[in-house]
Formats: C-alpha cells, structure tokens, sequence
C-alpha cells in the first residue's frame, strides 16, 4: 500500500467503448489530481448483472465487488457521457445495486462528484444533474461542482489529453474539491448535497 497516499477515489465510468471521452476525461482527472490523490477506476461496470430486487441480499461477486470498491473508497467519481437526455443505463444500474440494500447501502454518506464530456454542446450536463439527483437520492454527499466537456472532440488531442489548460485547472479544483469534501465531515455539511434515502 502507498502510504503517501491521503485519499483514494473510485471513479465509475459510464461508458463502455474503448475511444471514449469519458474515458479521457478519467485520464485527464488523473493527470490534474493533487499529490497524495489517487483515482482508480472500478472495472466491472460491462460484467454487472441487471438489478433485480429478488437478488439485492445475495446478489453475487460482481455486485459484491463494486459494493466493496465503494466501501472502502474515501470518495466516488462518476464520469459519464449522456444517453438520449440522461444516464447511461450501464451506470444507473451500478448506481440502482450500490443503493441496496436499503439498510446499509455502500452509497450512504459516500462523499461524491460527477463529470462528464460529450461532441455536442451540452457536454453531458443533463446526464451529470440526473446522476447527482440519483446519487443523492441513493445518500451520498454530491458535489453542486462538475466538469461538463462540451465539444469533447475538440478537446482532446492525439495521445488523448485536455488541451485546454483551463478545463485541466477547473478538473484539479473539482478532484481537490472532493478530496477536500472527503475528508472533512463539516465541508459535507456545508456544501453537500443530501437527500435522505425514501423508506
Ligand atoms: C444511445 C446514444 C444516445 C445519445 N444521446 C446523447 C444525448 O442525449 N446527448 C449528448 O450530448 N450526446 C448523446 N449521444 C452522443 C454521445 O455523447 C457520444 O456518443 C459520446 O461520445 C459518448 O460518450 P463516450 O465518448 O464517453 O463513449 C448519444 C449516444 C448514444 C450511443
């Protein structure tokens, strides 16, 4: 284990293709993330089951695996791109199975923030406000702060980084932001998100 390291993120991304901007866009966080930050990506999103109520207590090791990742994690990142005005189905199925079960959900008072990039305009903005409306509708803590990537295509060069020294500056704000979040329960308090999980 590396000691030097402060607080570990796990970062769910919602696409699945292997030339996404998402995908990039992890890349980038990592590049912009502060000393003594690390950012590891969960992998199992393609491998996941559909959610099924009937299985939420023994649902199996994938299920269980993404669970234990946001356990142990002292933060989630979420990148994700936007599907037809909203969360990839992928995602929202990751989402839906860390939300149970109800009892002791992994997402409960999970400190979290949600990026996202995409070709068209909108830079997956409508998606980001859907995931953190269903994050914290599942109890975790939501950064209000993302990163919408408008016209991704334009902004990643040949070796797949942030040419924009602007994005990469306000991406680093967002991870420290998170990293600050995580690790100080007042800033939740303060500037969180939080909607109790409905019984
Ligand atoms: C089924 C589908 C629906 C999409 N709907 C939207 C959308 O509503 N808004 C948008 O900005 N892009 C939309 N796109 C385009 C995606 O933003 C684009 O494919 C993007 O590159 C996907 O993210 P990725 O690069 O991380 O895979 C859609 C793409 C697909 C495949």
């Amino acid at each position: 284990m590396n000691q030097s390291v402060a607080t570990r993120i796990v970062v769910l991304v919602g696409s699945l293709r292997a030339a996404s901007y998402s995908r990039r866009l992890l890349q980038a966080a990592i590049a912009a993330s502060p000393d003594g930050v690390e950012l590891e990506a969960w992998e199992g999103l393609k491998r996941l089951p559909p959610f099924d109520e009937d299985d939420e207590f023994a649902p199996g090791s994938v299920v269980a695996a993404l669970r234990e990742a946001i356990l142990v994690a002292d933060a989630l990142l979420v990148v994700t791109p936007e599907y037809n005005g909203s969360i990839p189905g992928q995602l929202k199925n990751a989402i839906d199975w860390a939300s149970r079960p109800r009892e002791q959900p992994a997402l409960r008072n999970k400190p979290a923030a949600v990026i996202g990039a995409s070709p068209s305009r909108g830079g997956a903005r409508t998606a980001q406000e859907d995931t953190r409306r269903v994050l914290a509708r599942a109890g975790a803590h939501v950064l209000k702060d993302g990163i919408a990537v408008a016209r991704a295509h334009l902004h990643f060069d040949r070796d797949g980084l942030l040419t924009d020294p602007q994005l990469r500056v306000q991406l680093g704000a967002v991870i420290a932001e998170l990293a600050r979040f995580a690790s100080s329960p007042r800033s939740l308090e303060q500037s969180g998100e939080r909607q109790p999980v409905l019984a």
